[in-house]
């Protein structure tokens, strides 16, 4: 896909004149980017006026707080039962405070440092503790600074430090389980999860220990068969049958998709109503409160990211980018996940699309995206890139990495989405 920037912006008014870049394209001129306060959402219309306005050296996230909100809005419309947010898919104060606004008070944590992120923002945030493993500082904390309580575990031995730690009398312990067979981009089952049987004796060890119990699973990252959740489900409602023991919640984890390239899964209330009615139909008129906690699916596509193309080698099909899979790209390397990417240019002319190999900025050969792109084949240096669904695992795991990796947040209303 591509974009002439003097052909039009997203809001339809010609912003962006030659004149205007040729002037901005002087580093003496850029304007530096400062990245906004947690409430001042003021910004461009798209991500043409922010390439116009900068010619940003630096890669640029490009941040709508109307596409997240209505994310937030879809999920609370409808889920059935509660959403809580993980917060592991992306931290950053704009995000947070925007789902603070829709109405989200739950977050799924990871560590105490996301607890004091979250409480920046939301100084009465409940937590949901569901990193299986912890030390028991981290629980002692957790449980006595930030008033966590909602734990998850997966084995006994995490069981018995939680035991030793918090009382029984206000404390909800939520076993992990998983299953065998991944239907996610992103398989979460090889590092987390006790098995069927295991997840009964551990259920039944809770409840005897006088805890009010759950369960909780995760299908994996970017789910694309919402039958993962029906087979979930049907799981929780055998372990607890077993267990004899009632749950206070099943929590269905994250996995829900978002939209990148080639990608055409089931809309999201697809996978909603196949959650109730797996629920109704394996608790069989006891269905416990429902919980999920998504993080993909909710932030994925409220940013794109704008970043320059710092040099090409056209005989061999390689293009250099200033961001790369040791920064906000890093996700793409990991998983078989392909974002849609577009091409930005001030002019017209643009050949027919070639493939070509897309580096990141670092010496490192790993820095580089797996696969070739389709590019147009005169991409040059001074064009931009715009990755879509760049919301997720992107400043979350973002490094800096031979002195890279200072990507500037900016809001945007209507960035590149798919
Ligand atoms: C316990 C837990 N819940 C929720 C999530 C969010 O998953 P997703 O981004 O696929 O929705 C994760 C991701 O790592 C997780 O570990």
């Amino acid at each position: 896909m591509f974009l002439d920037v003097n052909e039009r912006t997203a809001n339809g008014a010609n912003s962006c004149n030659t004149q205007a870049v040729a002037a901005a394209a002087s580093p003496a001129l850029e304007q530096p980017i400062v990245e906004p306060a947690p409430v001042n959402f003021a910004g461009y219309n798209s991500t043409v006026e922010v390439l116009c306005a900068h010619r940003p050296h630096h890669p640029v996230l490009c941040f709508s707080q109307d596409i997240l909100t209505a994310q937030a809005e879809r999920f609370l419309a409808g889920f059935p039962g509660e959403v809580t947010y993980a917060v592991k898919a992306n931290d950053g104060a704009q995000v947070l405070a925007a789902l603070v606004k829709s109405g989200l008070t739950v977050f799924d944590v990871a560590s105490l440092e996301e607890m004091a992120i979250v409480r920046a923002q939301c100084a009465d945030a409940e937590f949901h503790y569901h990193n299986p493993v912890k030390s028991r500082l981290e629980i002692e904390t957790a449980y006595r600074r930030y008033g966590v309580r909602q734990f998850a575990f997966d084995d006994a031995g995490e069981f018995e430090k939680l035991r030793q730690i918090c009382s029984p009398d206000d404390t909800t312990l939520v076993v992990r389980f998983r299953l065998e067979g991944s239907h996610a981009v992103h398989d979460f089952s090889s590092k987390f999860g006790a098995s069927q049987t295991e997840a009964v004796t551990l259920l039944r060890a809770a409840h005897d220990a006088g805890f009010a119990t759950a369960l909780t699973f995760h299908p994996g990252s970017q789910c694309f068969n919402p039958e993962a959740y029906s087979q979930h489900i049907a799981a929780a409602a055998k372990i607890s049958l077993a267990a004899g023991v009632d749950l206070v919640s099943l929590n269905v984890g994250g996995g829900f998709p978002a939209a990148y390239a080639q990608n055409n899964l089931p809309a999201l209330e697809t996978y909603f109503d196949t959650i109730k009615s797996a629920a109704s139909i394996h608790f069989k008129g006891r269905v416990p409160p429902l919980v999920c906690e998504p993080g993909r699916a909710l932030v994925g596509s409220c940013m794109s990211l704008l970043v320059a193309v710092k040099h090409v080698r056209p005989a061999t099909g390689e293009v250099f980018l200033q961001d790369g899979i040791y920064g906000t790209l890093m996700e793409f390397s990991q998983t078989s996940l392909r974002p849609a990417v577009r091409l930005l240019r001030n002019g017209t002319e643009c050949q027919a699309p070639a493939s070509f190999q897309i580096y990141g900025p670092t010496c490192d050969p790993l820095d580089r995206l797996p696969g070739t792109y389709e590019l147009p084949s005169d991409v040059q240096e001074g064009d931009y890139l715009e990755f879509a669904t760049m919301g997720a695992y992107s400043t979350a795991t973002s490094t800096r990495f031979n002195g890279y990796g200072d990507v500037k947040i900016v809001p945007v209303r209507d960035p590149f989405r798919i």
